[in-house]
């Protein structure tokens, strides 16, 4: 297959891209006598959205048996337990629901996603959907798993079980909660746990870390520094990490050396984080989210994720991850032309950091052929005119392919 004339992120000039079984086999300028495939007419190809942070087995859900009408984290987590406990969980309506996810998703560019998955749930229906959809959705869009303990580790009855017993079935990745434990002691233990779990199970981690305004939330630096001992930081994620927006820059500027050292990855989601924190301040009002801009400038990994499509937690969300972008960009401060000209790289090739993903991405010959289109030249236009995905390709098939509306303008 061949797709004429396109741009290619991150290269001057246009090209002319070919496929065959499943890899790219040619990348070469574009000749104007080179006839038929599918003709860019000058659009952008680049890897595809990666979607490093979501739960599937919460899609969807908003309003059951009611809305958040607080809009804290916390009265999420208390709807989303009344909602296990009052609603049948059966795998089928999760995968359902999941599926429903996905095709939003994939509309919008996405064809890799790391899910978490409740394992504090005891039927385990979650877990169970969305391992049989990883294995039905192989070859159209690629999911990891992670053991979620949404109630802790050791402040829930039978946590370190409920783990094993997910990572037995299959799950991807170690997940944790350990500023959610009852105490800190908990939810250093709770660390100790994840990557004992994780080697024993050659995984990698990934931690919702942090996740409130609280300055004395310091469970990163345990993260980090038992990621670094272990020899596992380019495998762990320190996902929302929102406290380091309220911690003070003397505490950050030290705590910086140590997470360069470890090598860790970052996941932060601004839609998210600006909806749920910061809820319990009068004002001046915190925006609730990680420094996503010092960070990155700090050369280290951070990728944006949406975290929810209409569930207790955020009742918004269409899994349009340049909406997200869009949100991250402004809140924290990265509209500088700089920082602008490859924000892409937030919902892109850092994602991809964040899963681990190698000969799967990337506009390389020899590399899976795996693709978007999207309706414009560079990075300052796609997010600024939100352009869509007009094409998406997955291992050399195409899986979403859209018509963008035309528009006449009467003046
Ligand atoms: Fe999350």
């Amino acid at each position: 297959m061949l797709i004429s004339n396109c741009r290619i992120r991150g290269r001057e000039g246009f090209y002319d891209v070919e496929y065959e079984n499943g890899k790219f086999t040619s990348i070469e300028s574009h000749r104007e006598e080179r006839k038929g495939g599918y003709d860019a007419e000058g659009n952008m190809m680049m890897p595809p959205f990666v979607e490093p942070h979501i739960h599937l087995d919460c899609v969807l859900t908003a309003g059951i048996p009611h809305y958040n009408m607080s809009g804290t984290l916390f009265e999420g987590i208390t709807t989303w337990h009344e909602y296990k406990t009052t609603q049948p969980l059966v795998v089928s309506e999760i995968k359902e629901r999941a599926r429903t996810a996905l095709r939003l998703m994939a509309e919008y560019g996405v064809q890799f996603v790391r899910t978490h998955v409740d394992v504090t749930e005891v039927s385990f229906q979650g877990v169970q959907a969305l391992e049989e959809l990883k294995e039905e959705m192989k070859g159209i869009i690629e999911i990891q798993t992670v053991a979620f303990p949404q109630n802790g580790i050791l402040s829930c009855k039978g946590g370190k079980e409920l783990m094993r017993r997910a990572m037995d079935m299959g799950v991807t990745c170690v997940g944790g909660i350990p500023h959610y434990e009852y105490t800190r002691e908990y939810g250093l233990e709770s660390i100790r746990f994840i990557f004992d779990l994780a080697e024993q199970y050659d995984a990698c981690v990934d931690v919702h870390c942090d996740e409130n305004d609280d300055e004395q939330s310091r469970c990163l630096e345990a993260l980090a520094v038992t990621a670094l001992e272990r020899g596992w930081g380019r495998r762990t994620v320190a996902a929302h990490t929102c406290a380091m927006g309220s911690y003070n820059d003397a505490y950050c500027s030290k705590l910086f050396r140590l997470l360069k050292d470890s090598q860790i990855n970052f996941n932060s989601c601004p839609t998210e984080s600006i909806h749920l924190q910061g809820r319990i301040d009068s004002f001046p009002k915190r925006r609730g989210i990680t420094r996503i801009k010092e960070l990155t400038h700090e050369g280290m990994n951070v990728a944006l994720g949406q975290d929810s499509i209409a569930d207790p937690w955020y009742p918004i969300g269409v899994g349009n991850l340049l909406r997200v972008l869009e949100m991250g960009i402004h809140v924290a401060q990265m509209t500088g032309y700089e920082d602008l000209s490859h924000c892409l790289d937030l919902i892109s090739v850092n994602g991809a950091k964040n899963l681990c993903l190698d000969q799967e991405y990337g506009i390389e010959v020899g590399k899976d052929a795996n693709f978007i289109l999207l309706g414009g030249k560079d990075d300052v236009e796609v997010v600024r005119f939100q352009s869509p995905v007009i094409l998406s390709v997955h291992n050399g098939q195409t899986i979403v392919e859209k018509i963008p509306a035309k528009v006449s303008v009467k003046f």
